[in-house]
């Protein structure tokens, strides 16, 4: 069976914690959308790994997969894979030959077009890596492929029909000075060495058939999502949101493995106890005005600054309509909800249990941002919960969480009509109270 790890608001709910979690597990780690802009933070006794690209699993010595739904930075790749090297562990990541490559110009463009879009606020904040620009040229079938890097003559093809098109238009559109990463032979010798690296340390699989024969000789299969579902292209906050699907039914897209494969599985969706945002665009239960002192010292407590980029991110309660539009698009069979430390010792903690649009009650995201940022939130408080000693209350269970902390987590599970499989309540892998492991289901 497979166990799919979806974001179910707008990022760093703390996925790549719980796919540690759980990954114990599971045999195979597999990624299916998304690029170095997600970064998945793993706590294990005090050691801290940060990962943008290769999955959470490696920590666990478990082999990662980049399905084709992703876009891949062998920069990244391999920095990250000598990083986990030096610190003793010994990654075995594959890569599907059908993903995306990133090359050097996707991140310029990615920079400028951000710029640009910020004149008329249509800017995401993105990461800039190139992300956006990537997926354009995968849609628009000028892309290059993994697979393509492990062919000089189809990689020069390829590179030879998109570069001149990406300097024209860094030159002529944006009035930039184009320098090698617009340039055909720098960009060759540069990608054609990438290639090499992956075919020589066997990196390279058809995807689909990879974990489908692992499956078949009994493996278990992990499915880790970046990003959330209201950073998915088509059920997030458009244009505010990252240019892939990390909904559960690119599961199956992004890997080959089939929806009924994925389906028959469980798919976990992890909350975070509040809301934060790295990028732009509106955010109904934000803290701003007067509570500016009550979103500074969540993000203080919470650590809320941005895994790739340092950003602080902006803070906000716990959104229901986003928590129920998330529910329904990924099919969530468990939850995973997670910095209920952080709220700890709060007076009282609210709620965006509903919101009111245009004098109606509504339950659910509207389908256009600018709809959602007419949204007023209406809020249901709850009692604070005193601070509590994470690993006590990890080490004894459920009802060693404070009473109102229960009450809080209980009201979530009943709304989205969905068990909590595991609370969070620190970073560390210990700090966990675990209620259900999805792969005994
Ligand atoms: P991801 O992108 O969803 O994997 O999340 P990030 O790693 O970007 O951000 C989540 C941050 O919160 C990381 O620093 C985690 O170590 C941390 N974290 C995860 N779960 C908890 C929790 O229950 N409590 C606290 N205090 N921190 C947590
Ligand atoms: P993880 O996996 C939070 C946001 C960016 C920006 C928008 C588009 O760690 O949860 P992109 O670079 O993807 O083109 O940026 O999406 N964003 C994230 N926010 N967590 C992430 O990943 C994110 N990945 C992208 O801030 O608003
Ligand atoms: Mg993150």
């Amino acid at each position: 069976m497979t166990v799919t790890i979806v974001g179910s608001q707008l990022g760093d709910e703390g996925k790549g914690g719980v796919v540690d979690l759980f990954g114990d597990a599971a045999d195979v780690i597999a990624r299916y959308q998304g690029g170095d802009n997600a970064g998945h933070t793993v706590v294990v006794g005090g050691d801290e790994y940060k990962l943008s690209l290769v999955p959470s699993g490696a920590v666990r010595g478990k082999t990662g997969v980049l399905g084709n739904g992703c876009v891949v930075n062998p920069e990244t790749l391999f920095e990250e894979i000598d990083a986990l090297r030096e610190r003793g562990l010994d990654p075995d990541v594959r890569v599907a030959r059908r993903a995306h490559v990133i090359l050097p110009y996707h991140r310029v463009l990615d920079g400028i077009e951000e710029d640009v879009k910020s004149d008329a606020d249509l800017d995401a904040g993105t990461t800039g890596r190139g992300i956006g620009p990537t997926y354009e040229d995968k849609a628009g079938r000028r892309g290059v492929r993994v697979g393509d890097l492990l062919d000089p003559e189809v990689l020069r093809e390829r590179l030879e029909y998109a570069v001149p098109q990406k300097r024209a238009l860094y030159e002529d559109v944006y009035g930039g000075d184009a320098g090698e990463e617009f340039d055909v032979d720098a960009l060759f010798e540069q990608y054609r060495a990438y290639g090499e690296r992956i075919r020589n340390e066997g990196m390279d699989v058809n995807a689909g058939d990879y974990l489908a024969d692992r499956i078949d000789d009994g493996d278990t299969v992990m499915l880790e999502g970046a990003q959330g579902t209201s950073l998915d292209i088509d059920h997030g906050v458009y244009p505010y949101v990252t240019s892939s699907n990390p909904t559960a039914g690119y599961a199956a897209t992004g890997t080959g493995l089939g929806p009924t494969t994925v389906g028959q599985g469980e798919v976990v969706g992890v909350v975070k106890a509040y809301l934060s945002r790295v990028g732009t665009g509106p955010l109904p239960t934000e803290l701003t005005g007067d509570d500016e002192d009550l979103a500074e010292y969540i993000r203080e407590e919470g650590g809320e600054y941005g895994t790739v980029t340092g950003r602080p991110r902006r803070v906000g309660w716990l959104d229901l309509p986003m928590l129920r539009h998330a529910a329904r698009a990924n099919g969530f069979t468990g939850l995973a909800i997670n910095h209920l430390d952080v709220l700890a010792g709060l007076d009282e903690v609210k709620v965006g249990h509903a919101y009111e649009l245009d004098g109606d009650t509504i339950y659910s995201m509207p389908a256009t941002t600018e709809r959602w940022g007419d949204c007023e939130p209406v809020f249901r408080t709850f009692d604070g919960w005193p601070e509590f000693d994470p690993e006590a209350v990890a080490a004894e269970g459920y009802e060693a969480l404070p009473e109102q902390a229960r009450e809080y987590v209980e009201y979530v599970e009943s709304e989205l009509d969905t068990a909590a499989y595991a609370l969070g309540v620190g970073p560390g892998r210990e700090e966990t109270v675990v209620q259900q492991n999805p792969f005994e289901q």
